[in-house]
């Protein structure tokens, strides 16, 4: 698989495509309010003397499941449709970080995003039903409510606020780092942990009595080194390839919650595509999302080993009972935001779980 990175682009032109969130994007995307947003577009032509170009930027590495899924998009994609299409994936956060992508999407500034979940929580509360602490016990619940009619709905929540769900990729299982070993949430007393954009999250840190703080993922691993925050949440693989593991001496196998993300592009760029280009790219991203879905859990385990390995980090792992006093003292998170995500839909989680 080619693994493109922005290595062949220039500082100049990078800078370019990041002055591209103008003023306007934002603004726009701050008025959206309810309506889809698009604006008017003529058809492309995905040609050969004037292929369709999908920017597609995300914030993990490149080994991480969302790096890899996204790199054999972008592989698929042009082999489909040599010179028609093109897809320049951007990761690590080299274009723009997750919050500057929203509005740029939006405005057409970019083509294709992968965000986490959790971070949709300032547009819609459904997707909070990802975040409650200890709803999904492993991958494989998620991806069976996913895929119940339920999660399949979900897929469409934001389609007229401008973002069209065309896939839901994973990543894992989240685990605490932290400098001393939790053993139980109230061992988080007093600490600042680093959390994403997301209400959820943050009442759950306030739960164990933590200081949350949200935080763009490119700017955690410093913010670890330099004490501005204590402790954070992630998955192994990025723990492992933003490498906090080498300065969190403790990481407390709690699978607690989940990360994965929605892929969506702007339904105004996505409907202005020739019917063959846009048929045939669901086609791919279908056959990309079952690749990645079904390696993800592979990926995140060898980073584990691979945390293990390095011997930096002491992995403290729980049995069922310890667990169940985790799963007991979150529960009063579930309460505060089960009637916004709909009680309903926790209790088809519950019973697929
Ligand atoms: C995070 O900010 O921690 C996650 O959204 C990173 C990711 O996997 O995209």
């Amino acid at each position: 698989m080619i693994i493109k990175t922005t290595g062949h682009l220039s500082m100049i032109k990078k800078s370019i495509l990041i002055k591209i969130i103008t003023l306007k994007s934002i603004i726009l995307f701050l008025f959206a309010g309810c309506s889809n947003g698009t604006n008017e577009t003529a058809q492309l032509a995905c040609s050969l003397d004037d292929p369709c170009n999908i920017r597609f930027p995300h914030v993990t590495a490149p080994s991480t499941p969302k790096g890899q899924a996204a790199a054999l998009f972008e592989e698929l994609a042009e082999a489909r449709f040599p010179g028609r299409v093109t897809v320049d994936v951007y990761p690590s956060s080299q274009l723009m970080t997750d919050d500057d992508s929203l509005p740029a999407l939006f405005a057409g500034e970019i083509q294709m995003i992968a965000i986490s979940l959790s971070k949709f929580d300032r547009m819609t509360q459904a997707f909070q039903i990802f975040d409650l602490p200890f709803l999904f016990p492993n991958i494989e619940a998620v991806e069976r409510f996913q895929n119940s009619d339920t999660g399949q709905n979900l897929l469409g929540t934001l389609n007229d606020r401008g973002f069209q769900g065309l896939a839901f990729w994973h990543n894992g299982m989240k685990e605490f780092s932290a400098p001393i070993p939790l053993r139980v949430p109230e061992d988080a007393n007093g600490l600042k942990f680093r959390i994403m954009e997301s209400d959820v999250l943050e009442e759950q840190i306030l739960n164990m009595g933590g200081s949350p703080q949200k935080m763009a993922l490119g700017e955690v691993y410093q913010a670890l080194q330099t004490g501005v925050i204590d402790a954070q949440e992630n998955t192994w693989s990025n723990i492992y390839s933003a490498k906090y593991y080498e300065v969190q001496p403790y990481i407390m196998e709690t699978n607690h919650g989940y990360i994965g993300y929605l892929v969506a592009v702007n339904p105004d760029f996505w409907q202005s595509l020739p019917e063959d280009v846009r048929t045939g790219l669901e086609e791919v991203m279908d056959e990309v999302t079952q690749w990645g879905n079904q390696r993800a859990e592979e990926i995140n385990l060898r980073d584990r080993a691979e945390i293990v390995a390095s011997g930096d980090s002491e992995i403290i792992t729980f049995s069922e009972d310890e667990l169940a006093v985790w799963q007991q003292s979150m529960r009063p998170v579930w309460e505060i935001f089960a009637d916004g995500i709909g009680r309903e839909n926790i209790a088809i989680a519950q019973s697929l779980n």
